[in-house]
C-alpha cells in the first residue's frame, strides 16, 4: 500500500553533520521526499509532538534534546513507507540495533537515536498533519 510516513533528522544528527548521509540512505532506499523543513522546534511544538509521553519519566529531558538545535522534519512515501522507515531506522535503542540502520550508524543512546519515524497509519496522519498542516504535498 502506498503510505505517507513523518521522518525527523533530530538535533544530535544535525550537529554531527549526519544529515547529507541519511537523507542519502533515504534516498537509496527508494523513499520519494514529498516535504521538507529545516526548523528550531520550540517547547510547545515538542510537547505537543510527543503528547502521548507526557507521563513517560523521560518526556522533559526528551523535549529539551529536540529543542537543543535544528531537525529536519520530512515527509517519505512509498509502498509500505511507514514499516520500512522503522526497519532503516531500526529500534529505539541504538544498542539494540542490526547493522545497517540509521540508529546504528548514527544513534548514541535510547533518547539521542538521530530520527523518528511514525509508528503506524494513524500517528503518521496525526504527525504529518502536525508539520505540514494544509500543506499540499508535492507529486
Ligand atoms: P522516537 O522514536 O522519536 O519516539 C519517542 C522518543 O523518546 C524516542 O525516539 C527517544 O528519543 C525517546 N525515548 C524513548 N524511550 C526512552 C527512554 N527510555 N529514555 C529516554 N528517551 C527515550
Amino acid at each position: 500500500m502506498n503510505e505517507r510516513t513523518l521522518a525527523i533528522i533530530k538535533p544530535d544528527a544535525m550537529a554531527a553533520r549526519r544529515a547529507g548521509a541519511i537523507l542519502s540512505m533515504i534516498e537509496e532506499a527508494g523513499f520519494r521526499i514529498r516535504a521538507m523543513r529545516l526548523m528550531r522546534l520550540t517547547r510547545a511544538q515538542a510537547e505537543g509532538f510527543y503528547a502521548v509521553h507526557r507521563e513517560k519519566p523521560f518526556f522533559d529531558s526528551l523535549c529539551r534534546f529536540m529543542t537543543e538545535g535544528p531537525v529536519i522534519v520530512m515527509v517519505l512515501e512509498g509502498e509500505g513507507a511507514i514499516q520500512r522507515w522503522r526497519e532503516l531506522m531500526g529500534p529505539t535503542d541504538p544498542a539494540k540495533a542490526p547493522e545497517g540502520t540509521v540508529r546504528k550508524l548514527y544513534g548514541t543512546n535510547i533518547e539521542r537515536n538521530a530520527v523518528h519515524g511514525s509508528d503506524g497509519p494513524d500517528t503518521a496522519r496525526f504527525e504529518v498533519s502536525y508539520f505540514f498542516p494544509g500543506v499540499e504535498l508535492v507529486e
